[in-house]
C-alpha cells in the first residue's frame, strides 16, 4: 500500500535547519522568509513553512533523497497558478520550488527547439524565442508567472490548443528526478521517437506525484506578429464553430485564437471593466478571435472582409474590430481577466471540463437546467476555448459550499462529459479540489492502473501526497 501520509514530524524550523548545507546550489527559506510572500493561486500552498530552492538536477537530487532518507514529503512548485490546490502544501512537507532552475539553457532556431530548466517562466521563453523570430506553440492567461515545468506538470492546455494540442504535444523531451532520487533523463530534441513506451508520459499531467520535473525540452513555431482581433455577438457555441471552421479554412490567414464568453459573464465583466457594449445584441454570447496574416493592414482587411461576408449567413449579433493594439489589449482582458468575479463571490466553485465542440451547446443547456433543478437560483459564468471544447464553469454563489451541495453541483457538472467523449478535468488537472471528479468518473481500472504506478515509483507517498489520489 502506498502511505498517503508520509509527512514529517519535524518542525518547519528543524527541517529548514537541516536543509541549509545540505547543497551548495540548495537555498532554503524558511517560515520567517516566508511570512508575507504571496502564496499564488491557493491561500495553503506555503503552510509548509520550509521551501527549498535548488539551482541543479543535482541539488534537486540531493534534497530529494535526503527527503527520502528522513521519511520527509515533498510538494513540487513552479509558478504557483495552479487552479486546483495542486500545490498546497502542509507543516512536515518540504517545498521544492524551482524557482531557481531558470536558465532558458538552448534555443536551436533551425531546428524550432528550446532547452529550459523547469522555473522558467513561459513568457521568458516568448521573449527569448522572439529573438529568433520564433515564439511557444502553447499560450495562456497566466504566462507571466506560469512555469514550463508546472505547465508540463498539469499539461497545460490554454488559447492554442484548438491547432497545436496541449502542452503534451509540444514536449520533445524531459529530465525528472524519481523519488528514488534517481534522474530520468530523456532530453530527446526530435519528434520522431519510437523506441519503446514513451516514459516522460508519466510526468506530464502527473502532478508531480511521480517525480519533479528539471529540464524540458519543447517545440517552438514561427512568430506570426501580423495580427487583428475582434469581438463577435453569437447566438450559440454551434455558431461560434461556424465562425471558426470558416477562418481555420481561409486560406492566408491564421486563426489565433477563439474563445467564447456565454451572455452573463460577458455582460458581468464588461460592467465591471467599463467596456461598452452597445454594439452586441442584448441576449448574445461574445466570441473573441484573433487572426494573423502576412501584413498588419492586411491582417485587419481580412478580419474585416470575412466578417461583412459573415454576418448575414451566420446570424452575427454585432462585432467590433480592434483598431489599436490598446483596443485588442482590452477586449483580451475581459476574457483572460476571467477570475474577475472573485471579489464579488470568493471561492466561488469553479470547474474545468471539456466535451466535444459541437455537444456544448447541449451541454450548456443541460447544465443550466441541472442546477436550476438544484436551487432554482443558481446560475453559473461560462466561458472558455470553445474551438476544443474547453469550458469553465464558475457557480455564482459565494464559497466555498458545504460538502453535500459541492457535490450535487459537481455531479450536475460532470454528468455526462465522460459519455459525450470529454473530460471532468480539461486543462487544470486534479490536485486537491477535482478528486471527487477523478474518483467518481475515471475508471476503476484506470485508477488502479495510476495506483500501481505510482506505487512504482514513489512506494512511501512522498510526492505531493494527497493530490491525485492514487
Ligand atoms: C482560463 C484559465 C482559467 O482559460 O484556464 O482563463
Ligand atoms: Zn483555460
Amino acid at each position: 500500500m502506498i502511505q498517503t501520509d508520509a509527512s514529517s514530524q519535524l518542525s518547519p524550523q528543524d527541517l529548514a535547519e537541516r536543509l541549509a548545507g545540505l547543497h551548495p546550489d540548495l537555498f532554503v527559506l524558511d517560515s520567517s522568509d516566508l511570512t508575507g510572500r504571496h502564496p499564488g493561486e491557493h491561500p495553503r500552498n506555503l503552510e509548509a513553512g520550509v521551501l527549498a530552492q535548488p539551482r541543479s538536477t543535482e541539488a534537486a537530487r540531493h534534497l530529494i533523497r535526503w527527503c527520502g532518507e528522513n521519511n520527509v514529503s515533498i510538494v513540487p512548485q513552479g509558478g504557483l497558478t495552479g487552479l486546483v490546490g495542486g500545490n498546497v502544501s502542509r507543516p512536515g512537507d518540504v517545498i521544492l520550488s524551482t524557482s531557481r532552475l531558470n536558465r532558458i539553457l538552448s534555443i536551436e532556431p533551425e531546428e524550432m527547439t528550446a532547452t529550459v530548466e523547469a522555473g522558467v517562466t513561459l513568457e521568458a521563453l516568448q521573449q527569448a524565442a522572439a529573438q529568433h523570430g520564433l515564439t511557444t506553440g502553447i499560450d495562456l492567461g497566466s504566462r507571466g508567472s506560469a512555469t514550463i515545468g508546472g505547465m508540463v506538470s498539469t499539461n497545460a492546455g490554454g488559447i492554442l490548443a484548438f491547432r497545436n494540442g496541449v502542452m503534451r504535444h509540444q514536449v520533445l523531451g524531459l529530465e525528472a528526478v524519481l523519488p528514488s532520487g534517481d534522474i530520468f533523463s530523456d532530453l530527446t530534441r526530435v519528434v520522431k521517437v519510437s523506441a519503446g513506451p514513451d516514459l516522460k508520459q508519466l510526468f506530464i499531467g502527473g502532478e508531480g506525484a511521480f517525480g519533479v520535473v528539471t529540464k524540458v525540452v519543447l517545440k517552438l513555431e514561427p512568430q506570426r506578429p501580423y495580427r487583428a482581433t475582434a469581438m463577435l455577438g453569437v447566438a450559440d457555441a454551434r455558431a461560434a464553430l461556424s465562425v471558426i471552421r470558416r477562418l481555420r479554412t481561409l486560406p492566408g490567414v491564421t486563426l489565433e485564437a477563439a474563445e467564447m464568453m456565454w451572455p452573463l459573464y460577458i455582460r458581468d465583466h464588461a460592467k465591471l471593466k467599463g467596456l461598452d457594449l452597445s454594439w452586441l445584441e442584448e441576449d448574445a454570447a461574445a466570441l473573441l478571435i484573433e487572426i494573423s496574416t502576412g501584413s498588419v493592414e492586411g491582417a485587419i482587411a481580412a478580419l474585416e472582409e470575412q466578417l461583412s461576408d459573415m454576418w448575414e449567413p451566420l446570424a452575427l449579433k454585432g462585432g467590433i474590430v480592434a483598431k489599436t493594439l490598446e483596443q485588442a489589449r482590452r477586449l483580451w482582458d475581459i476574457r483572460e481577466d476571467s477570475g474577475f468575479y472573485y471579489a464579488e463571490i470568493p471561492e466561488a466553485a469553479s470547474f474545468d471540463v471539456s466535451v466535444p465542440p459541437t455537444y456544448l451547446d447541449c451541454y450548456v443547456a443541460q447544465l443550466e437546467r441541472r442546477l436550476r433543478a438544484l436551487d432554482p437560483t443558481y446560475a453559473a459564468y461560462v466561458y472558455g476555448h470553445v474551438a476544443d471544447g474547453n469550458l469553465h464553469l464558475t457557480l455564482i454563489k459565494r464559497g466555498p459550499l458545504p460538502e453535500r451541495e459541492l457535490r450535487a453541483v459537481e455531479n450536475a457538472v460532470y454528468a455526462n462529459v465522460g459519455e459525450a467523449g470529454g473530460s471532468f478535468s480539461a486543462e487544470h488537472g486534479v490536485g486537491l479540489e477535482k478528486r471527487h471528479g477523478y474518483e467518481t468518473f475515471t475508471s476503476p481500472e484506470k485508477r488502479a492502473l495510476a495506483r500501481a504506478l505510482k506505487q512504482a515509483l514513489d512506494p512511501k507517498g512522498m510526492f505531493n501526497p494527497g493530490k491525485v489520489p492514487f
